[in-house]
């Protein structure tokens, strides 16, 4: 029996067996289990639950019926107080190990709706459709999925009756209650049953999107700005949250600014925040910027221009003095290039976007040689897995 003494940063219970760090998935703290070792590694052993031999207060059984094979989701074997709890101890441990310490962490700002949020799921298709099981390529075959909104989940009944033979993934997208489907596959297959459920149909055949039914857009709504959002373009996952991170972003920055938004995406949070500022953004997908000019236009705002390209690449060909730079890179951070180049055009704020705090810590470091770290808010993205978003907020020394 072995008692599980903490949560690792994928939600995975820590207990140390002969000396050894064992992960144990599905494993609360305090709870007391006995497990068999899956993995053996030469610094760790991943372990599997036998029995629950004391379990935790804070255990609820999840909804989703896949849980314990589904890859997907991490922490939804315990009420969203705990998950919450867990998610702002994740980031306090990790600020506190490799950041200097002093940094304001506030509360994390919740998700209004822990289930049914996604706007976009891709669906792993091997002769059925589903996602894949944690660390593998097997594929669990799934008839719902209680984190995709719930047209998403309306639609995977005629999904299925796809030939899927030729077909490699899925992905649906949801915008303002209209569906796009975009099927990669090998070849045209015969899409007539989607049009009882998609407004929008593409088929993405060797990195090409042809539009096959619809219309070319899905359209999202964040406070009155209107937004057109391409099959290959990126757009925040869950709007609940988003808009209380956007919101967030606006609060900081004071009127007649000069902003630079870097991995601009469709142009949402520079639209967003464009006020009477002026604003600049780079973002290096082709639909995403074009889409950007779009969303420019539909909003009829005038004050905001864009490049496409490499952000670390392209950030100083403006002639501006930027007051406040923004950026809102992927998982793996901003490069060094990228990081000089901030430091080059010295901004009076830095607004520091993240998904992966883990990059997020590493480049606070360099940037806080000239910037102080004023607060970091952790925002719950994601409900169900261990993802956090974080917004900083650095202010010049
Ligand atoms: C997390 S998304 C943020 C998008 C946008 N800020 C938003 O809120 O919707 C990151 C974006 O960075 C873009 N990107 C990735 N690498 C880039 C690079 N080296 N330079 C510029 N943009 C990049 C991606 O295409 C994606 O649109």
């Amino acid at each position: 029996m072995y008692k599980i003494e903490s949560l690792d940063h994928y939600a995975r219970g820590i207990c140390k067996i002969d000396g050894k760090i064992t992960f144990i998935e599905n494993t609360l703290k305090g709870e007391e289990v006995d497990i068999k070792i899956i993995k053996e590694k030469k610094n760790f052993n991943l372990g599997k639950v036998l029995n629950y031999i004391k379990k935790s207060n804070d255990r609820i059984s999840p909804k989703c019926p896949y849980y314990d094979v589904c890859g997907g989701c991490n922490i939804m074997h315990t009420n969203y107080i705990n998950e919450l709890a867990f998610k702002e101890e994740k980031i306090k441990n990790i600020v506190s190990k490799y950041l200097s310490n002093g940094v304001k962490i506030n509360e994390i700002v919740k998700c209004d709706n822990r289930f049914f949020y996604r706007n976009k799921v891709s669906f792993q298709v091997k002769e059925n459709l589903g996602f894949y099981k944690t660390n593998s390529y097997e594929l669990v075959n799934i008839d719902k999925c209680v984190i995709a909104n719930e047209i998403i989940n309306d639609s995977i009944k005629y999904l299925k009756k796809l030939d899927l033979k030729y077909v490699n993934k899925i992905i649906c997208k949801v915008g303002l209650g209209e569906l796009m489907v975009i099927i990669d596959a090998d070849r045209v297959i015969d899409i007539d049953i989607l049009k009882k459920c998609a407004s929008s149909i593409y088929l993405k055949i060797n990195d090409e999107y042809i539009l096959l039914y619809g219309k070319k857009y899905i359209y999202e709504d964040l406070d009155g700005y209107k937004f057109a959002i391409s099959p290959d373009s990126f757009f925040q996952t869950n709007i609940n949250t988003c808009l209380k991170l956007y919101r967030k972003i606006k609060d900081y920055i004071k009127d007649n600014k000069n902003i630079l938004d870097l991995y601009c995406g469709t142009g949402s949070i520079g639209i967003f925040i464009s006020g009477n500022n002026s604003v600049k953004g780079v973002e290096i997908n082709k639909s995403s910027i074009l889409d950007a000019i779009y969303n420019k236009k539909l909003n009829k705002i005038k004050n905001i221009d864009f490049i496409c390209g490499d952000s670390g690449k392209n950030m100083l060909k403006f002639k501006d003095n930027f007051d406040v730079i923004i950026v809102d890179p992927p998982r793996n951070g901003l490069n060094n290039e990228t990081l000089n180049n901030i430091l080059k055009l010295n901004p009076k704020e830095i607004i520091y976007v993240s998904c992966e705090p883990m990059t997020m810590v590493r480049d606070l470091n360099v940037l806080s040689e000239n910037y102080k770290v004023c607060e970091i808010t952790p925002f719950d993205m994601f409900p169900n897995t261990y993802h956090i978003e974080c917004l900083t907020y650095l202010v010049k020394m």
